[in-house]
């Protein structure tokens, strides 16, 4: 069944959101924390090794009230359950979206065109654990009978960023594999890639859902044409393996069928690092550790599916970003990890999120007349403070922040940890809080300043406040609680999505410069004439051929 096609701005919620706004708009966090006791407690929700308090953000108890009412009245329930179910909830490409069948328990049923999936979700999770197990173990060898030191990714979008970003964040729990990973098609990454590599003890892992990704295609082909330079030709089958769900073109490229991982349509790209686009994790870590991951998933699931919206982590951090892009009318937002492990998080976020969400046209075909994807970055902290906290605190923008921290560092250097971890405490009380006026007197006064030299820097030291963040904080960064924590993102990606009524799950603003730029390849390597250009593209195509 296809989902329901609700406008949120014809609802009641959101006629009284929009009067409840003005009511909240200007009020200080700290004059609504001091309006009720147990404001901090109330707005935190604790499950499993999650700790999630909302408090310090621009609502009361009505807000959240109204927020939930609005998510009732698009009928996000019924939403959820044809997620789950798998009905094609991706309309515009015809598929369902059941990366969360993935990680269910073998004994689920999920059912496809009548077929229940889960017995060939199983059938590929054993291929890559006895693959994996095989090459850490060293059974599988090299065309010289050597054992495997090296893996090499190849992929780009949603058959890069999850692998390379988990593998990264799993770094603590990582084998003797040394992972690497080729995205990019301009041909300085790979060779910076293969400059150190030994073609002999090397395993490539091509992963492209359609395999006709020029930039995945290119890559594999150059490292192909590097590999064979000392490789005999039958060595391929031996070093190159792909996951795909287009297994004739993985055959036509040369790799032998028994090593081709199978995907399934009805996992879109940036969701897919739980299918066999997950292998360079496996590899890396482990399989033990890559079920951990697909486990602390399937408990995020479960959280999401089943609790209530009030205590519902992804139905709450959702509805929080929707009350400031569409009521604030912030732009952006930040998400903050103070672990130096999720230093490619943010980056990761980026494609679930507006790959996603970045949409105009709602569920009936129309143009939307309300903002919906909202932009995100972020860098880990403490870094990320000595570059764009300045803005965050005294900046123009509002930028609602979720700060992701762990309590349990993984090294136990507890001195490091506690420095981490006062920053990462200070940071969102010094940005709900901000410093008065007369603080920052009383403070120049004490270092013994003249009166009017006070006077003179007093406004620049003022902090406002009264900046939002949700404070996500986890026990400690395992498998398992990472892949809660991606879940949680997921379902926050769906909730909104739902809410502003687009389909999240095509991505057809990504294929135009695709054909432009194959049109203009043919111009810069065919000298022919493809298509007609206005004068600035002609020009800086003229420049780059006409360089001597
Ligand atoms: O950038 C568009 C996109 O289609 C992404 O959605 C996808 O993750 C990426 O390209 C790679 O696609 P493929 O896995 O088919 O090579």
């Amino acid at each position: 069944m296809a989902l329901k096609s609700i406008n949120p701005t014809t609802t009641k919620a959101w006629s009284k959101l929009q009067a409840h706004f003005k009511t909240i708009e200007h009020k200080h966090l700290k004059d609504l924390f001091a309006e009720h006791d147990n404001r901090a407690k109330n707005m935190t929700i604790t499950w499993d090794d999650f700790y999630v308090d909302y408090s310090k953000h621009r609502i009361s108890s009505e807000t959240l009230a109204l927020l939930i009412d609005l998510a009732n009245e698009v009928d996000l329930k019924d939403a959820m359950s044809k997620y789950f179910g798998g009905d094609a909830i991706n309309k515009t490409e015809g598929r369902e979206v059941l990366h969360t069948a993935l990680r269910n328990p073998e004994t689920a049923k999920v059912t496809v065109d009548g077929n229940n999936v889960m017995p060939e979700i199983f059938e590929v999770k054993h291929k890559i654990k006895d693959f994996s197990n095989a090459v850490i173990n060293g059974e599988v060898k090299s065309y010289t009978n050597k054992s495997f030191t090296d893996i090499v990714n190849i992929g780009i979008g949603g058959s890069d960023l999850g692998p390379a970003m988990v593998v990264d964040a799993l770094a603590y729990y990582k084998n003797h594999l040394k992972t690497h990973f080729v995205s990019n098609v301009d041909g300085d990454h790979v060779n910076e890639v293969i400059k150190h590599l030994n073609p002999e003890t090397t395993l490539f892992v091509i992963v492209s859902k359609t395999f006709t990704t020029q930039e995945t295609l290119s890559n594999a082909n150059t490292i192909r044409e590097w590999f064979l330079k000392d490789a005999p030709r039958d060595a391929v089958s031996k070093h190159f393996v792909a996951v795909s769900t287009n297994i004739e073109k993985v055959k036509a490229f040369g790799i032998d069928e028994n090593n081709v991982f199978p995907m399934w349509n009805w996992v879109g790209g940036r969701f897919s690092l739980w299918s066999a686009v997950g292998l360079s994790i496996s590899l890396s870590v482990g399989f033990e550790n890559f079920e951990g991951l697909l486990l602390g998933a399937h408990k995020m699931d479960e959280h999401f599916r089943t609790e209530d919206f009030d205590n519902n982590i992804p139905v709450i951090t959702a509805l929080l970003s929707v009350w400031y892009n569409n009521f604030f009318h912030a732009e952006s937002e930040a998400v903050i990890s103070y672990s130096q492990y999720l230093n490619q998080f943010a980056t990761y976020l980026q494609q679930g999120i507006m790959e996603s969400n970045g949409k105009t046209i709602d569920r009936n075909g129309d143009a939307i007349t309300y903002q919906t994807g909202t932009i995100i970055w972020g860098e880990p902290g403490s870094n990320s403070q000595h570059a764009f906290f300045q803005l965050m605190h005294q900046g123009s923008k509002l930028i609602p922040a979720e700060f992701i921290g762990f309590a349990s560092s993984l090294h136990g250097n507890q001195d490091h940890q506690d420095k981490l971890m006062s920053n990462f405490f200070a940071q969102t009380e010094a940005l709900m809080n901000g410093k008065s006026k007369e603080a920052v007197i009383a403070e120049l006064k004490s270092q013994k300043l003249s009166e009017e030299k006070i006077m003179e820097l007093a406004p620049f030291k003022v902090f406002e406040g009264n900046k939002p963040t949700t404070t996500i904080l986890i026990e400690k960064l395992t498998p398992e609680s990472l892949g809660k924590l991606i879940a949680l993102y997921e379902h926050k990606i769906f909730v909104q999505g739902i809410i502003w009524n687009i389909f999240s799950y095509d991505q057809f603003g990504v294929e135009l410069g695709k054909q432009l730029a194959n049109s203009i390849l043919k111009e810069l390597q065919e000298e022919k004439m493809v298509n007609e250009h206005d004068d600035s593209t002609k020009n800086l195509i003229a420049f780059y051929k006409n360089r001597d």
